[in-house]
C-alpha cells in the first residue's frame, strides 16, 4: 500500500524505489522552504478573508507554518524523499502538528500554482541579491577608473595595439556593461513579480478566491492573466538564466583581460595576492585563479539556460513534471553568478596597475600613428595619401629602433614637408588621449562626465 503518499487514494501498490529516488525534488527544493511557507501563510489569510477558513482556523495554520519553518532552521526538520517534494513535506509536517486542519490549506490550490509561486518569491529574491551585488562591482570599477582617469593604456582593436586611451575609459566600458546587466534584472523582476496563485492545476477554480489578495500580500506587482500560462510558464526562470549568463559573460572578459594584462610579458597588471594561487612546483609563479575559475564558470551558467530552454521546447499545455528541472539548473547558476559577483567585487580594488608597461607597449606599438597621419590631414594632405605617408614613417622608425616622436623633425620631413615643430606635441601620447574631446570618448573631459554619471546610477 502505498501508505503515505497525499495523493495515493486511487493507488494499490507502492511506488518503487528507484522511482521514489528519480522523482523526488525535495534534496534540491528544500532551498525555497520560505518562500514556500509565505506563499501558503498568503493563501491561508485569502481563505480567512473569502470565509473558507475561520479566523481562528487562519491562525493556528499560519503559526503552524511559522513552527515549521523554525524547525527547518534549527536544523530539527526531518526531510522524506517520500514526500516528494519541499511543499508536501511541509504540509505533511503542518497537518502533523496542528492536526487535520493542516488538510484544509490546500484549498482551491493545486502543487501546480504552488510551485509556481514559490519558486517566483526565490527567483525574484535571488534577482533581487544580484542587483545589489551588480552594483558592488560598478562601484568598485568607478572607483578604479577615478585612480586611474591619467593612466594611458594602449587600447586595442583585433587585439592588436592601436591608439591610446585612459584607463578609466576603459573601465568605465565595463561599468557600462553591469550597469546595463543590473537594469536587465530589474527589468526581469517585473515579469517574475506575478503571482500565479489562484490558477489552481490549470483550469482556475470553482471556490471564489481572491488571487489579487494573496498577490497584494506578498507584495507582487500583478496577477496572472490566464490559469493555464501561470502554470506552465518558466519565461521567468529563463529570462533570469539569460541575465546572468549575459553577467558571466562580461565578468569572464574582463577576467580574460586581467589574465592576459598579468603575464609578465605584458605586465600592465599586479594581482592581489588574495585572489590568485601559487604553483606546487613552480616557485616564481603567481596565477591569475581567480579569473580563470570565472571564465570557467561562465560556460557552466551558458549550459543552465541552454538546458533549461530545452526542457521547455517540447512541452504541450499545461504544467508537466519536465517543469521540476527548471530548479537545479537555476540553483546552480545562481550560486555560481552570485560568488562571482562577489569574488570580483573583492578582486577589483586588489588590482595594481602598472602605467610603466604599458608606456612601452605604447611606443613600441607606435599607438601615437593616427595622430601623425589626421596631423597631416589637418594640413590638407588627403587623408588616405597621410595614412600612406604614416605608414612609411612608421617602418622607418621600426628599422632604427625608435618611436615615432623619438624621429628628427630632419627624419620626418624626408617622409612630408608639411611636417614642422608642431607634430611633437602631436605625437605625445597623452595629447592623443586630451585632444579626443569627441561626446563618449577618451578625452578627460568625457572621463570625468562618465565617472560622474556613473556615481549619479550608484547613488
Ligand atoms: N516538485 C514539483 C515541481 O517542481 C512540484 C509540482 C508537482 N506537481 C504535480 N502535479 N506533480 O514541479
Amino acid at each position: 500500500m502505498s501508505d503515505k503518499k497525499m495523493w495515493g487514494g486511487r493507488f494499490a501498490e507502492r511506488t518503487a524505489a528507484s522511482m521514489e529516488a528519480y522523482s523526488e525534488s525535495v534534496s534540491f527544493d528544500w532551498r525555497f522552504y520560505r518562500e514556500d511557507i509565505r506563499g501558503s501563510q498568503a493563501h491561508a489569510r485569502m481563505l480567512a478573508k473569502q470565509g473558507f477558513l475561520s479566523e481562528e482556523e487562519a491562525e493556528v495554520i499560519i503559526k503552524g507554518l511559522d513552527s515549521v519553518r523554525e524547525e527547518i532552521e534549527s536544523g530539527d526538520f526531518q526531510w522524506k524523499m517520500e514526500m516528494e517534494d519541499v511543499h508536501m513535506n511541509i504540509e505533511s509536517r503542518l497537518t502533523e502538528i496542528i492536526g487535520p486542519l493542516g488538510g484544509k490549506l490546500h484549498t482551491a490550490r493545486s502543487r501546480n500554482d504552488q510551485v509556481a509561486l514559490g519558486f517566483r518569491l526565490h527567483v525574484a529574491a535571488r534577482l533581487e541579491e544580484w542587483g545589489r551585488r551588480l552594483k558592488g562591482v560598478v562601484a568598485e570599477f568607478v572607483a578604479q577608473a577615478e585612480r586611474h582617469q591619467d593612466t594611458l593604456l594602449p587600447g586595442c582593436t583585433h587585439f592588436q595595439p592601436a591608439q591610446p586611451v585612459s584607463l578609466a575609459h576603459h573601465l568605465l566600458a565595463y561599468c557600462r556593461m553591469f550597469m546595463r546587466d543590473a537594469e536587465r534584472v530589474e527589468d526581469c523582476l517585473k515579469r517574475v513579480r506575478i503571482s500565479p496563485l489562484g490558477a489552481a492545476a490549470l483550469a482556475g477554480t470553482t471556490h471564489p478566491i481572491d488571487p489579487q489578495a494573496v498577490c497584494d500580500d506578498l507584495g507582487f506587482d500583478a496577477v496572472f492573466a490566464n490559469s493555464m500560462d501561470a502554470v506552465s510558464d518558466r519565461d521567468f526562470v529563463l529570462e533570469a538564466l539569460f541575465c546572468g549568463s549575459l553577467i558571466m559573460a562580461h565578468l569572464s572578459r574582463f577576467c580574460e583581460e586581467i589574465i592576459i594584462w598579468a603575464n609578465p610579458n605584458f605586465g600592465f597588471v599586479k594581482l592581489p595576492d588574495a585572489y590568485s594561487t601559487g604553483s606546487s612546483i613552480m616557485p616564481q609563479k603567481k596565477n591569475p585563479d581567480a579569473c580563470e575559475i570565472m571564465r570557467g564558470k561562465t560556460g557552466r551558467v551558458y549550459g543552465s539556460l541552454m538546458s533549461l530552454l530545452t526542457v521547455v521546447k517540447g512541452l504541450p499545455m499545461t504544467y508537466n513534471r519536465d517543469l521540476q528541472e527548471d530548479k537545479e539548473p537555476f540553483f546552480d547558476a545562481d550560486r555560481t553568478v552570485g560568488m562571482s559577483l562577489e569574488v570580483m567585487a573583492g578582486m577589483l580594488p586588489g588590482l595594481e596597475f602598472v602605467p610603466e608597461k604599458m608606456a612601452v607597449t605604447m611606443r613600441n606599438g607606435f599607438l601615437n600613428a593616427t595622430e601623425l597621419a589626421d596631423y597631416l590631414a589637418a594640413k590638407g594632405i588627403p587623408f588616405r595619401e597621410a595614412h600612406h605617408i604614416t605608414g612609411a614613417a612608421v617602418a622607418h622608425a621600426e628599422a632604427v629602433g625608435k618611436g615615432l616622436e623619438e624621429l628628427s623633425l630632419a627624419e620626418l620631413q624626408q617622409f612630408s614637408e608639411a611636417v614642422d615643430e608642431g607634430v611633437f606635441e602631436v605625437l605625445q601620447y597623452d595629447a592623443a588621449v586630451r585632444r579626443r574631446t569627441s561626446p563618449g570618448g577618451t578625452g578627460p573631459q568625457s572621463v570625468t562626465g562618465q565617472i560622474a554619471a556613473v556615481r549619479d546610477w550608484l547613488a
